[in-house]
């Protein structure tokens, strides 16, 4: 693919890139939702009625981040941002820390981060490595009322007007390693204007696959590494 160097990328991320660091994807026959159903942990709902299930199923995910490392996905990532000459904005649905260990900067977690509480009552947002529960105060105003700083099912993502300015005015859209099975992020190419090129990067076609230009099947860990190179015709 032959693109100008100052071009404007935007690039989504899901689960997927995230899978050969051994963190389970949610659809996948093994997903995380499964041994969870989702409306027990996800949901505001549920975290109103069963706070301790809700901050105990998100223990367990911050735990396992510290096992898993950046692929050469995330890494191929942080390298086109620090030699990429225009802009570039990299939009992960994930909750993990990977694109972030691996270099990328120009990053926004749409749908929150694992490693960071929110507390309910001052708004304050607090790195958060270790568990939480429902004695856990905040840091800023001291009220038992953190929660992990994560986007819920019904709850609306994170910094959405940037994301949309961003796709209006990108040159290149590519989407890696995520199904189309949740809005927004699988209806972002809606907001892609008419000149922009798109590509889905992923192991299967996603449910969106027909809405991109170009679609190249394969492990993030070899697409995308190789799409950089190209990228940067190297
Ligand atoms: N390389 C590339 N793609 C992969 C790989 C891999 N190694 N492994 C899996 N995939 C693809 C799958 O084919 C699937 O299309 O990644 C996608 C993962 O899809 P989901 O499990 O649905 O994850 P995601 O699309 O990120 O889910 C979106 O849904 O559950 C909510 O908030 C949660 O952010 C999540 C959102």
């Amino acid at each position: 693919m032959t693109l100008s160097r100052d071009a404007r990328l935007v690039i989504l991320t899901g689960a997927g890139i995230s899978a050969e660091s051994g963190l389970r994807t949610f659809r996948a026959a093994d997903g995380l939702w499964e041994n969870h159903r989702v409306q027990d942990v996800a949901t505001p709902e549920a975290f109103q009625r069963n706070p301790a299930l809700v901050y105990r199923f998100y223990n367990e995910r911050r735990r396992s981040l510290g096992g898993a490392q950046p692929n050469a996905a995330h890494l191929a990532l942080a390298r086109l941002e620090r030699e990429w000459q225009g802009d570039l904005l990299l939009v992960t649905q994930n909750v993990d820390d990977l694109h972030d260990r691996a270099g990328s900067r120009n990053l926004l977690h749409m749908h929150g981060e694992l490693l960071k509480g929110r507390c309910q009552s001052c708004s304050a947002i607090h790195p958060w490595p270790d568990d939480m529960d429902v004695d856990t105060r905040c840091p800023t105003c001291g009220r038992a009322a953190v929660r992990p700083h994560i986007v819920w099912f019904h709850e609306l993502p994170l910094e959405m007007e940037r994301i949309y300015q961003a796709l209006e005015r990108c040159d290149l859209f590519v989407s890696i390693g995520t199904s189309g099975h949740v809005y927004p992020a699988a209806g972002f190419m809606e907001a892609v204007g008419p000149a922009a090129r798109t590509v889905e990067l992923n192991l299967e076609p996603s449910l969106r696959a027909s809405a991109f230009q170009e679609g190249r099947i394969g492990k993030a860990t070899e697409l995308v590494p190789a799409f950089v190179a190209e990228l940067l015709g190297k």
